[in-house]
């Protein structure tokens, strides 16, 4: 197996490639990322077969529509997306093939409806489900905090307690965790009751992210069309601000 931990700046994405044979898949790819990530594939000599989005991402613009474009990957998101052009729509329980891997779809909502953790031999990629010592925020595109601590405590965090944490984003220089770390040390996991939680998580008092107003609808057609990111705030400023998951 190959893979491989990439990073956006601008919106502190991670994106990952995961390889068996040929057969590539990356998940949550950001659009100005697209032409490195077709070099890193024809420099490794693999197939992209899959692109993945764990949900509708409201802090980037999708790579999804892109790849297609340049690879002819499937695009695979939940069922439960409002995306429109989605080649494969995956449910609960899914088995989404790679080479000889087998990615098994978990439906999370919580931080959105649409929200999925996706497993692989002891890795957990949480989204913005499950965040390294944090949680996705719960408050927009029909986010749900009773719904995310469901999620987390009947779901996720009965994995094994070794099973590898790669998030959608971190904004502390983190880069991995196990569930059995995020389970003793995240400090929005030590709440006793999902009441707890859903008070928690409704005093955060967030600021709206800075590209959601562009990266929503654009992602809502995978990324095609999104021509217009001179409008979307400069690497800079949207660094400080373009958090749509903690
Ligand atoms: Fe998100």
């Amino acid at each position: 197996m190959i893979f491989r931990q990439l990073f956006d700046r601008v919106s502190s994405t991670y994106t990952y490639l995961v390889a068996s044979g040929r057969e590539a898949c990356l998940i949550d790819p950001v659009l100005d990322h697209v032409d490195h990530y077709v070099k890193l594939l024809a420099e490794l000599d693999l197939d992209l077969v899959k692109a993945i989005d764990t949900h509708l991402h409201a802090d980037h613009i999708t790579g999804l529509g892109a790849l297609q474009a340049q690879t002819r990957c499937l695009t695979v998101m939940g069922e439960q997306t409002a995306a429109e052009v989605v080649s494969l729509r995956v449910a609960d329980g899914d088995r989404i093939g790679i080479g000889e891997l087998d990615l098994r779809a978990l439906y999370t909502p919580g931080h959105t409806d649409d929200s999925y953790c996706f497993l692989l031999n002891g890795f957990a990629f949480t989204g913005d489900t499950l965040l390294i010592r944090g949680t996705g925020r719960t408050d927009f595109q029909n986010g749900d905090a009773a719904a995310q601590y469901d999620s987390l405590f009947n779901r996720l965090l009965r994995l094994p307690d070794d099973t590898r944490v790669y998030p959608a984003h971190d904004y502390n220089g983190n880069t991995v965790s196990t569930i059995g770390e995020e389970k003793a040390f995240n400090p929005r996991l030590q709440v006793r009751s999902a009441a707890e939680y859903v008070d928690l998580m409704g005093r955060l008092g967030l600021p709206r992210p800075t590209m959601m107003d562009i990266a929503v609808p654009a992602n809502r057609r995978m990324g095609l069309g999104a021509a217009n990111r001179a409008a979307a705030p400069s690497a800079a400023s949207a660094s400080l601000t373009a958090t749509d998951a903690r």
